[in-house]
Protein backbone atom coordinates (compact mmCIF):
# COMPACT_ATOMS: atom_id res chain seq x y z
CA UNK A 1 0.00 0.00 0.00
CA UNK A 2 2.71 2.46 0.81
CA UNK A 3 4.34 1.95 -2.93
CA UNK A 4 0.64 2.37 -4.11
CA UNK A 5 0.37 5.87 -2.57
CA UNK A 6 4.41 6.76 -3.22
CA UNK A 7 3.26 6.12 -7.13
CA UNK A 8 -0.35 8.17 -6.87
CA UNK A 9 1.95 11.04 -5.42
CA UNK A 10 4.52 10.36 -8.18
CA UNK A 11 1.72 10.65 -10.60
CA UNK A 12 -0.26 13.49 -9.16
CA UNK A 13 2.94 15.45 -9.50
CA UNK A 14 3.75 14.31 -13.22
CA UNK A 15 0.77 14.96 -14.34
CA UNK A 16 0.94 19.01 -13.11
CA UNK A 17 4.66 19.28 -14.59
CA UNK A 18 3.74 18.07 -17.80
CA UNK A 19 0.26 19.89 -17.97
CA UNK A 20 -1.49 16.31 -18.49
CA UNK A 21 -4.82 15.28 -17.57
CA UNK A 22 -6.00 11.79 -17.42
CA UNK A 23 -9.61 10.83 -18.80
CA UNK A 24 -10.25 7.12 -17.53
CA UNK A 25 -13.09 4.32 -18.45
CA UNK A 26 -15.37 2.70 -16.01
CA UNK A 27 -13.51 -0.69 -16.70
CA UNK A 28 -9.92 -0.17 -15.58
CA UNK A 29 -8.74 -0.14 -12.40
CA UNK A 30 -10.36 1.42 -8.95
CA UNK A 31 -7.06 3.51 -8.66
CA UNK A 32 -6.95 5.23 -11.81
CA UNK A 33 -10.13 5.69 -11.92
CA UNK A 34 -10.01 7.35 -8.28
CA UNK A 35 -6.75 9.17 -9.77
CA UNK A 36 -8.44 10.81 -12.78
CA UNK A 37 -11.23 11.78 -10.58
CA UNK A 38 -9.10 13.44 -7.96
CA UNK A 39 -6.91 15.40 -10.12
CA UNK A 40 -9.53 16.84 -12.63
CA UNK A 41 -9.75 14.56 -15.27
CA UNK A 42 -12.68 12.12 -15.89
CA UNK A 43 -13.82 8.85 -15.68
CA UNK A 44 -16.44 8.19 -18.06
CA UNK A 45 -18.16 6.10 -20.85
CA UNK A 46 -16.60 5.91 -24.19
CA UNK A 47 -18.66 9.40 -25.38
CA UNK A 48 -17.69 11.57 -23.12
CA UNK A 49 -14.23 10.03 -22.60
CA UNK A 50 -13.69 11.50 -26.03
CA UNK A 51 -15.67 15.17 -25.56
CA UNK A 52 -13.85 15.57 -22.36
CA UNK A 53 -10.65 14.94 -24.21
CA UNK A 54 -11.59 17.28 -26.81
CA UNK A 55 -12.29 20.09 -24.97
CA UNK A 56 -9.74 20.01 -22.00
CA UNK A 57 -6.79 22.21 -22.56
CA UNK A 58 -4.59 20.43 -21.55
CA UNK A 59 -1.47 19.63 -24.09
CA UNK A 60 -1.16 16.22 -22.82
CA UNK A 61 -4.21 13.61 -22.82
CA UNK A 62 -3.41 9.98 -20.82
CA UNK A 63 -5.89 7.62 -22.03
CA UNK A 64 -6.64 5.02 -19.35
CA UNK A 65 -8.36 2.10 -21.17
CA UNK A 66 -8.16 0.22 -24.36
CA UNK A 67 -6.49 1.43 -28.13
CA UNK A 68 -9.70 3.07 -30.05
CA UNK A 69 -10.65 5.21 -27.19
CA UNK A 70 -6.88 6.60 -27.20
CA UNK A 71 -7.04 7.10 -30.99
CA UNK A 72 -10.51 8.60 -30.92
CA UNK A 73 -8.79 11.32 -28.72
CA UNK A 74 -5.54 11.89 -30.91
CA UNK A 75 -8.01 12.11 -34.06
CA UNK A 76 -10.07 14.61 -32.08
CA UNK A 77 -6.94 16.74 -31.01
CA UNK A 78 -4.40 15.64 -33.21
CA UNK A 79 -2.03 18.75 -32.03
CA UNK A 80 -2.56 16.90 -28.41
CA UNK A 81 0.23 14.72 -27.29
CA UNK A 82 -2.36 11.70 -26.14
CA UNK A 83 -0.41 8.70 -24.33
CA UNK A 84 -1.74 5.18 -23.05
CA UNK A 85 -0.38 3.23 -20.19
CA UNK A 86 -0.03 0.38 -22.66
CA UNK A 87 -0.49 0.16 -26.22
CA UNK A 88 -0.95 -3.17 -26.79
CA UNK A 89 -4.57 -2.83 -24.72
CA UNK A 90 -6.77 -3.03 -27.48
CA UNK A 91 -10.22 -5.05 -28.07
CA UNK A 92 -11.66 -7.97 -29.52
CA UNK A 93 -14.32 -5.73 -31.60
CA UNK A 94 -11.23 -3.84 -33.14
CA UNK A 95 -9.29 -6.44 -33.92
CA UNK A 96 -12.33 -8.41 -35.32
CA UNK A 97 -12.73 -5.62 -37.99
CA UNK A 98 -9.34 -5.71 -40.19
CA UNK A 99 -9.50 -2.36 -42.22
CA UNK A 100 -9.33 -4.09 -45.51
CA UNK A 101 -12.05 -6.46 -45.28
CA UNK A 102 -14.10 -3.73 -43.92
CA UNK A 103 -13.20 -1.65 -46.66
CA UNK A 104 -14.25 -4.81 -48.93
CA UNK A 105 -17.79 -5.35 -47.38
CA UNK A 106 -18.32 -1.26 -47.84
CA UNK A 107 -17.65 -1.72 -51.62
CA UNK A 108 -20.44 -4.78 -52.34
CA UNK A 109 -22.73 -2.54 -50.62
CA UNK A 110 -22.34 1.11 -52.26
CA UNK A 111 -26.07 2.02 -50.75
CA UNK A 112 -26.01 1.74 -47.17
CA UNK A 113 -24.88 4.71 -44.82
CA UNK A 114 -21.95 2.68 -42.98
CA UNK A 115 -22.34 3.19 -39.07
CA UNK A 116 -19.75 2.02 -37.07
CA UNK A 117 -19.22 1.60 -33.48
CA UNK A 118 -16.44 4.01 -31.38
CA UNK A 119 -14.63 -0.02 -30.62
CA UNK A 120 -12.73 0.21 -33.68
CA UNK A 121 -9.59 1.15 -35.93
CA UNK A 122 -8.89 4.77 -37.09
CA UNK A 123 -8.73 3.38 -40.51
CA UNK A 124 -12.31 2.16 -39.81
CA UNK A 125 -13.86 4.45 -39.15
CA UNK A 126 -12.17 6.99 -42.35
CA UNK A 127 -14.51 4.92 -44.15
CA UNK A 128 -17.35 5.38 -42.14
CA UNK A 129 -20.32 7.86 -42.57
CA UNK A 130 -21.35 8.19 -38.84
CA UNK A 131 -19.74 6.46 -35.61
CA UNK A 132 -22.02 6.05 -32.70
CA UNK A 133 -20.92 4.47 -28.92
CA UNK A 134 -23.53 2.63 -26.77
CA UNK A 135 -25.31 5.83 -25.77
CA UNK A 136 -26.07 7.12 -28.84
CA UNK A 137 -26.16 4.50 -31.39
CA UNK A 138 -29.91 3.48 -31.14
CA UNK A 139 -31.07 7.28 -31.28
CA UNK A 140 -28.64 7.85 -34.25
CA UNK A 141 -29.93 4.98 -36.33
CA UNK A 142 -33.41 5.67 -35.20
CA UNK A 143 -33.17 9.46 -36.95
CA UNK A 144 -31.42 7.50 -40.15
CA UNK A 145 -33.88 4.82 -40.98
CA UNK A 146 -36.67 8.25 -40.13
CA UNK A 147 -34.90 9.20 -43.55
CA UNK A 148 -35.36 5.89 -44.70
CA UNK A 149 -31.22 5.37 -44.84
CA UNK A 150 -30.64 1.63 -45.45
CA UNK A 151 -27.03 0.38 -42.64
CA UNK A 152 -24.44 -1.15 -42.96
CA UNK A 153 -23.23 -1.67 -39.12
CA UNK A 154 -19.97 -2.67 -37.90
CA UNK A 155 -18.64 -4.44 -36.30
CA UNK A 156 -20.29 -5.70 -32.75
CA UNK A 157 -23.60 -8.31 -33.85
CA UNK A 158 -25.21 -8.21 -30.47
CA UNK A 159 -25.25 -3.77 -30.40
CA UNK A 160 -26.36 -3.86 -33.89
CA UNK A 161 -29.09 -6.54 -33.69
CA UNK A 162 -30.40 -4.87 -30.52
CA UNK A 163 -30.75 -1.56 -32.59
CA UNK A 164 -32.43 -3.16 -35.38
CA UNK A 165 -34.62 -4.72 -33.20
CA UNK A 166 -35.47 -1.83 -31.41
CA UNK A 167 -35.26 0.71 -34.69
CA UNK A 168 -36.64 -1.64 -37.21
CA UNK A 169 -34.28 -0.61 -39.44
CA UNK A 170 -32.68 -2.29 -42.37
CA UNK A 171 -29.55 -3.22 -40.93
CA UNK A 172 -26.50 -5.42 -42.28
CA UNK A 173 -24.45 -6.85 -39.74
CA UNK A 174 -20.69 -7.10 -39.30
CA UNK A 175 -20.27 -10.10 -37.38
CA UNK A 176 -17.81 -9.03 -34.51
CA UNK A 177 -18.46 -9.46 -30.66
CA UNK A 178 -16.83 -8.04 -27.12
CA UNK A 179 -15.53 -11.12 -25.68
CA UNK A 180 -16.23 -10.05 -22.62
CA UNK A 181 -20.11 -9.49 -23.14
CA UNK A 182 -20.39 -12.50 -25.62
CA UNK A 183 -19.84 -14.74 -22.08
CA UNK A 184 -23.28 -13.37 -20.48
CA UNK A 185 -25.53 -16.61 -19.69
CA UNK A 186 -29.08 -16.38 -20.38
CA UNK A 187 -29.96 -19.81 -19.04
CA UNK A 188 -28.10 -18.95 -15.87
CA UNK A 189 -29.58 -15.39 -14.88
CA UNK A 190 -32.91 -16.96 -15.45
CA UNK A 191 -32.01 -18.82 -12.25
CA UNK A 192 -30.46 -16.28 -10.86
CA UNK A 193 -33.10 -14.01 -11.13
CA UNK A 194 -35.37 -16.47 -9.54
CA UNK A 195 -32.96 -16.38 -6.31
CA UNK A 196 -33.10 -12.65 -6.53
CA UNK A 197 -36.68 -11.89 -7.65
CA UNK A 198 -36.60 -8.09 -6.24
CA UNK A 199 -33.05 -7.21 -8.47
CA UNK A 200 -33.60 -5.04 -11.32
CA UNK A 201 -31.44 -6.43 -14.45
CA UNK A 202 -28.71 -3.80 -15.62
CA UNK A 203 -27.02 -4.94 -19.26
CA UNK A 204 -24.60 -3.36 -21.35
CA UNK A 205 -25.95 -3.85 -25.21
CA UNK A 206 -22.83 -5.50 -26.03
CA UNK A 207 -24.20 -9.02 -24.55
CA UNK A 208 -26.15 -11.33 -26.71
CA UNK A 209 -29.93 -10.98 -27.36
CA UNK A 210 -31.42 -13.47 -24.54
CA UNK A 211 -29.50 -11.76 -21.85
CA UNK A 212 -31.17 -8.45 -23.29
CA UNK A 213 -34.01 -9.42 -23.57
CA UNK A 214 -33.88 -10.17 -19.90
CA UNK A 215 -33.08 -6.55 -18.86
CA UNK A 216 -34.92 -4.14 -17.24
CA UNK A 217 -32.01 -1.45 -18.13
CA UNK A 218 -30.41 -1.54 -21.10
CA UNK A 219 -27.37 1.38 -21.87
CA UNK A 220 -24.08 2.73 -22.11
CA UNK A 221 -21.60 2.32 -18.91
CA UNK A 222 -22.79 6.00 -17.48
CA UNK A 223 -26.10 5.46 -18.92
CA UNK A 224 -26.36 1.74 -16.15
CA UNK A 225 -24.63 3.90 -13.19
CA UNK A 226 -27.17 6.41 -13.75
CA UNK A 227 -29.69 3.56 -13.30
CA UNK A 228 -28.27 2.07 -10.59
CA UNK A 229 -28.65 5.54 -8.91
CA UNK A 230 -32.28 6.48 -9.93
CA UNK A 231 -34.12 3.21 -9.93
CA UNK A 232 -35.96 2.49 -7.06
CA UNK A 233 -34.50 -0.84 -6.18
CA UNK A 234 -32.34 -2.67 -3.35
CA UNK A 235 -30.03 -5.24 -5.63
CA UNK A 236 -28.99 -5.06 -9.03
CA UNK A 237 -27.69 -8.25 -11.07
CA UNK A 238 -25.34 -6.66 -13.45
CA UNK A 239 -24.33 -7.52 -16.56
CA UNK A 240 -21.12 -5.58 -17.55
CA UNK A 241 -17.53 -5.89 -17.43
CA UNK A 242 -17.41 -6.07 -13.46
CA UNK A 243 -14.60 -3.00 -13.71
CA UNK A 244 -17.92 -0.85 -13.37
CA UNK A 245 -18.97 -1.64 -10.04
CA UNK A 246 -16.47 0.20 -8.37
CA UNK A 247 -18.18 3.49 -9.65
CA UNK A 248 -21.45 1.76 -8.92
CA UNK A 249 -21.11 1.50 -5.47
CA UNK A 250 -19.74 4.89 -5.08
CA UNK A 251 -22.61 6.30 -6.94
CA UNK A 252 -25.67 4.17 -5.17
CA UNK A 253 -24.10 3.74 -1.63
CA UNK A 254 -26.19 0.77 1.02
CA UNK A 255 -27.54 -0.92 -2.46
CA UNK A 256 -26.27 -4.77 -3.42
CA UNK A 257 -24.64 -5.27 -6.79
CA UNK A 258 -24.36 -9.25 -8.02
CA UNK A 259 -22.59 -10.15 -10.97
CA UNK A 260 -24.37 -11.39 -13.79
CA UNK A 261 -23.16 -15.05 -14.34
CA UNK A 262 -20.81 -15.85 -17.25
CA UNK A 263 -19.77 -19.17 -18.10
CA UNK A 264 -16.54 -19.06 -15.83
CA UNK A 265 -18.47 -17.74 -13.30
CA UNK A 266 -17.67 -19.60 -10.38
CA UNK A 267 -16.33 -18.71 -6.53
CA UNK A 268 -12.88 -19.29 -7.86
CA UNK A 269 -12.88 -17.43 -10.64
CA UNK A 270 -13.18 -13.49 -9.17
CA UNK A 271 -12.19 -11.63 -12.92
CA UNK A 272 -14.09 -13.64 -15.26
CA UNK A 273 -16.50 -11.02 -16.70
CA UNK A 274 -13.08 -8.12 -16.94
CA UNK A 275 -11.61 -7.16 -20.26
CA UNK A 276 -7.65 -8.16 -20.38
CA UNK A 277 -7.03 -5.42 -22.20
CA UNK A 278 -8.40 -2.67 -19.70
CA UNK A 279 -7.16 -4.47 -17.08
CA UNK A 280 -3.58 -3.80 -18.99
CA UNK A 281 -3.77 -0.20 -17.64
CA UNK A 282 -2.26 0.29 -13.87
CA UNK A 283 -0.61 2.65 -11.87
CA UNK A 284 2.71 1.33 -12.77
CA UNK A 285 2.45 1.64 -16.05
CA UNK A 286 0.40 5.03 -16.13
CA UNK A 287 3.90 6.45 -14.09
CA UNK A 288 6.10 5.25 -16.29
CA UNK A 289 4.79 6.66 -19.69
CA UNK A 290 4.14 10.01 -17.67
CA UNK A 291 7.94 9.96 -16.88
CA UNK A 292 9.25 8.80 -19.75
CA UNK A 293 6.86 10.21 -22.48
CA UNK A 294 6.92 6.88 -24.39
CA UNK A 295 3.62 5.41 -25.87
CA UNK A 296 2.70 7.93 -27.72
CA UNK A 297 -0.44 7.15 -29.52
CA UNK A 298 -0.16 8.24 -33.69
CA UNK A 299 -2.74 8.31 -36.32
CA UNK A 300 -1.91 8.96 -39.64
CA UNK A 301 -2.63 12.40 -40.90
CA UNK A 302 -4.97 11.51 -43.53
CA UNK A 303 -6.71 8.50 -41.84
CA UNK A 304 -7.05 11.30 -39.14
CA UNK A 305 -8.66 13.74 -41.22
CA UNK A 306 -11.52 11.36 -42.82
CA UNK A 307 -12.59 9.93 -39.36
CA UNK A 308 -12.77 13.08 -37.73
CA UNK A 309 -15.88 13.75 -39.60
CA UNK A 310 -17.76 10.47 -38.73
CA UNK A 311 -16.49 11.57 -34.76
CA UNK A 312 -17.82 15.05 -35.18
CA UNK A 313 -21.41 13.77 -36.67
CA UNK A 314 -21.58 12.01 -33.19
CA UNK A 315 -20.70 14.53 -31.31
CA UNK A 316 -23.21 17.13 -32.86
CA UNK A 317 -25.99 15.12 -33.03
CA UNK A 318 -25.59 14.51 -28.92
CA UNK A 319 -24.92 18.35 -28.70
P1 LIG B 1 -19.32 2.44 -23.06
O1 LIG B 1 -18.57 2.86 -21.84
O2 LIG B 1 -19.35 3.52 -24.08
O3 LIG B 1 -20.66 1.88 -22.72
O4 LIG B 1 -18.46 1.29 -23.78
C1 LIG B 1 -18.30 0.04 -23.26
C2 LIG B 1 -17.10 -0.63 -23.77
O5 LIG B 1 -17.09 -1.77 -24.07
C3 LIG B 1 -15.86 0.08 -23.87
O6 LIG B 1 -14.91 -0.83 -24.18
FE1 LIG C 1 -13.54 -4.34 -26.23
FE2 LIG C 1 -15.19 -5.72 -24.74
FE3 LIG C 1 -12.83 -5.01 -23.76
FE4 LIG C 1 -14.74 -3.15 -24.20
S1 LIG C 1 -14.83 -4.82 -22.74
S2 LIG C 1 -12.58 -3.02 -24.73
S3 LIG C 1 -15.75 -3.98 -26.00
S4 LIG C 1 -13.19 -6.40 -25.48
Amino acid sequence: PEQKTALKERIKRLLKEQQAVLVAHYYVDADLQDLAEETGGCVSDSLEMARFGRDHPAKTLVVAGVKFMGETSKILSPHKRVLMPDLDATCSLDLGCPADEFAAFCDEHPDRTVVVYANTSAAVKARADWMVTSSIGLDIVAHLHAQGKKILWAPDKHLGGYIQKQTGADMLLWQGSCLVHDEFKSVELELLRQQHPRAKILVHPESPAAVVAQADVVGSTTQLIAAAQTLDADEFIVATDNGILHKMKMAAPGKRFIDAPTAGNSATCKSCAHCPWMAMNGLQNLADVLESGSNEIHVDAEIGRKAVICIDRMLDFAA
